[in-house]
């Protein structure tokens, strides 16, 4: 039966958005390093499994004779009013599933008025994203550069273009272990796949003549400079991170700020203090450290401290509708989805991206209307029985 996220204009579903099936599609797409990048978990996949498996631990108690006729997926963030508490997880080098790139998928997020967030590592520049976006509410993810002219030209660069929110990305100044990817990776990076946001930046540019680096006849070395500048390998630190809140704040008017990859309580903490509108409760789908804490749980440990003085959001290991509404209900306010649309996009492009997401949507809609929920801003923790955590 047809509804209406779900409505394909009476054609046939063009491919089956179950998630194994996503991924054996996908698979079959992508050229080998392009399925192992996207794939690739960290180290014995630990991480990765725990994410998923913290989502068994919770069941949804569906409530009956409940008038759902008019439900509610909307939610509102930071001034934005979209269509579900769901947005595009920043993901970086689209080129690698598609020749367009961030592009389709910055207008497909439009179209259904979903946050789009693009990532420095994006391979698309961010004024050409920023277009395809168009009216469409959309963040900026920064993995920060040990520049700090460099910083501030992507931040102006970004707001400039029209996006309205920053994340910094704690998680990866290197990519983590992951044995499947270890030998194909380099194969993007070091052609130059990934690196036109920074090639199409001025500061950028700029170190790259300092070094005698001519990007058109030399483009190996300018990408492989530019992913130097994103994947580092340098730690930051705390005390970096007011420069960086202040900096944002006065380029764009007081405009939110928030933290991507926070696991602990501790941590959680010290992004209330330091003055935080956000936090992204995320293990990078379990590609960074391995044997890491499920991010599901790890939410649940930051929502019983900070839950009432943060806006909290989640990502890691969402596979359908059921898992947004058992991170709503354990205290997110809001969830990012990355590879579900990474597969789309790799299967059909933009036909892809907006299937799997419109799928994705329908599903939400639909759970709500057969679990007795009418809006999402009443999923609490009544709508689950929680078993205890496995050894
Ligand atoms: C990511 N992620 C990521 N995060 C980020 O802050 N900047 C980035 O450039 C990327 N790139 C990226 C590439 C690929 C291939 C993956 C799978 C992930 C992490 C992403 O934003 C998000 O945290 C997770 O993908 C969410 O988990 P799921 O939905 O993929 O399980």
């Amino acid at each position: 039966r047809d509804n209406f996220w779900a409505s394909n204009e009476g054609k046939t579903p063009p491919f089956n958005t179950e998630p194994g099936q996503l991924e054996q599609r996908a698979k079959e797409k992508l050229s080998e390093g392009g399925w192992l990048y996207a794939s690739s978990n960290a180290g014995l996949s630990y991480t990765h499994l725990a994410n998923r498996q913290a989502f068994f631990r919770h069941k949804i108690i569906p409530r009956m004779l409940v008038d759902t006729n008019k439900r509610d997926t909307s939610h509102k963030i930071w001034g934005h009013k979209v269509s579900a508490p769901i947005g595009f997880a920043p993901v970086g080098i689209n080129k690698i599933y598609h020749p367009l790139g961030e592009l389709p998928v910055a207008k497909v997020a439009k179209e259904l008025n979903l946050p789009y967030c693009l990532s420095t590592a994006g391979s698309t520049s961010i004024e050409d994203v920023g277009k395809a976006n168009g009216e469409g509410p959309r963040f900026f993810q920064l993995y920060m550069p040990h520049d700090d002219e460099l910083t501030v030209s992507l931040l102006k660069r970004a707001y400039d273009s029209g996006f309205s929110a920053c994340i910094l990305t704690v998680d990866t100044w290197q990519l983590g272990w992951r044995h499947d990817d270890i030998n194909t990776s380099n194969y993007a990076f070091y052609h130059g796949i990934g690196a036109d946001l920074g090639l199409t930046d001025p500061v950028f540019r700029k170190r790259l003549a300092e070094d005698g680096i001519d990007p058109v006849t030399m483009p190996n070395e300018a990408g492989a400079k530019w992913i130097d500048n994103v994947w580092h390998g340098r730690a930051h630190s705390w005390e970096k991170i007011p420069w960086l809140i202040q900096t944002w704040k006065e380029i764009s008017g007081g405009a939110p700020f928030a933290i991507k990859g926070i696991q602990s309580v501790g941590d959680a903490k010290k992004c209330v203090e330091i003055g935080c509108d956000g936090i992204v409760v995320s293990n990078h789908a379990g590609r960074q450290v391995d044997g890491a804490i499920a991010s599901l749980d790890a939410l649940e440990n930051i929502v019983d401290a900070v839950g009432d003085k943060i806006y909290i959001m989640y990502d890691s290991g969402i596979r359908g509708a059921s898992d947004v509404i058992k991170a709503l209900a354990v205290g997110a306010k809001f969830v990012f989805i990355g590879r579900l649309w990474i597969y789309g996009l790799s299967i059909m492009g933009e036909h892809g991206v907006r299937h799997v997401m419109k799928g994705l949507l329908a599903d939400l809609d639909i759970a709500m209307n057969v679990a007795g929920i009418q809006s999402v801003d009443q999923i609490d923790r009544s709508w689950l029985e929680s078993h205890p955590r496995g050894q």
